[in-house]
């Protein structure tokens, strides 16, 4: 019953739902055949959180890209800083894959678009950073709002932890931003500075 869906065939589910909706005609002939099944989570359910799935996902890239970038300025620490960060969307994408594989139901292995690696600036980058931040914010409560309507109140759980982990990761681009704002005009020695600190980050 549970597929793991490539992105080959990824766009036709989104507009169609048909492999969805085949789940639930299997189920229906199960459940005439007097087997017992579990409920189906709704189709626009699962298509949200495939849809969360891949902006984690593009998250984690869009961040290895910013990093690309640190790097090739020679700004290791600001570098170090964004893989790490990296590294954290892949667990959220992950977390969000294991609640989909735990539910039965299809994932959609999506196509990533390549991110930039070249921006005007530390701040255009950083930018760039929290404005995606904000985007992935209101996701995920369009997300909940959805779970709510639908009575999906598992998937409406689940969602509740990124809220909150939306507004930490908001605060953390937003602290970055904030100094940046505060040095732009200042000696180069101060973005040096900065770059020791963001190289300290550990997690
Ligand atoms: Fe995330």
């Amino acid at each position: 019953m549970r597929h793991i869906i490539t992105a080959t065939i990824a766009t036709a589910i989104a507009f169609t739902g048909n492999t969805f909706a085949q789940d639930s005609i299997q189920q229906e002939e199960l459940i005439s055949k007097g087997k017992i099944v579990r409920p189906v989570m709704q189709d626009e359910m699962v298509n949200a959180l495939n849809h969360q799935f891949k902006i984690e996902m593009d998250s984690a890239y869009l961040y290895l890209g910013i990093s690309t970038y640190f790097a090739e300025q020679g700004l290791d620490g600001f570098a170090h800083w964004l893989t790490l960060h990296a590294k954290e969307e892949l667990e959220h994408a992950m977390k969000v894959y294991n609640f989909l594989l735990d539910r039965g139901v299809d994932i959609v292995l999506p196509i990533l678009e390549a991110p930039k690696t070249s921006w005007e600036s530390p701040i255009d980058a950083f930018e760039q950073a929290l404005s995606h931040e904000i985007y992935v914010s209101q996701t995920v409560k369009n997300e909940y709002a959805l779970s709510q309507s639908l009575q999906e109140y598992d998937a409406g759980e689940f969602i509740l932890w990124f809220i909150r982990e939306q507004v930490e990761e908001e605060n953390l681009f937003e602290s970055v931003l904030n100094r940046l704002y505060f040095i732009q005009d200042a000696h180069p020695a101060a973005l040096m500075f900065l770059d020791i600190e963001m190289g300290k980050r550990e997690l």
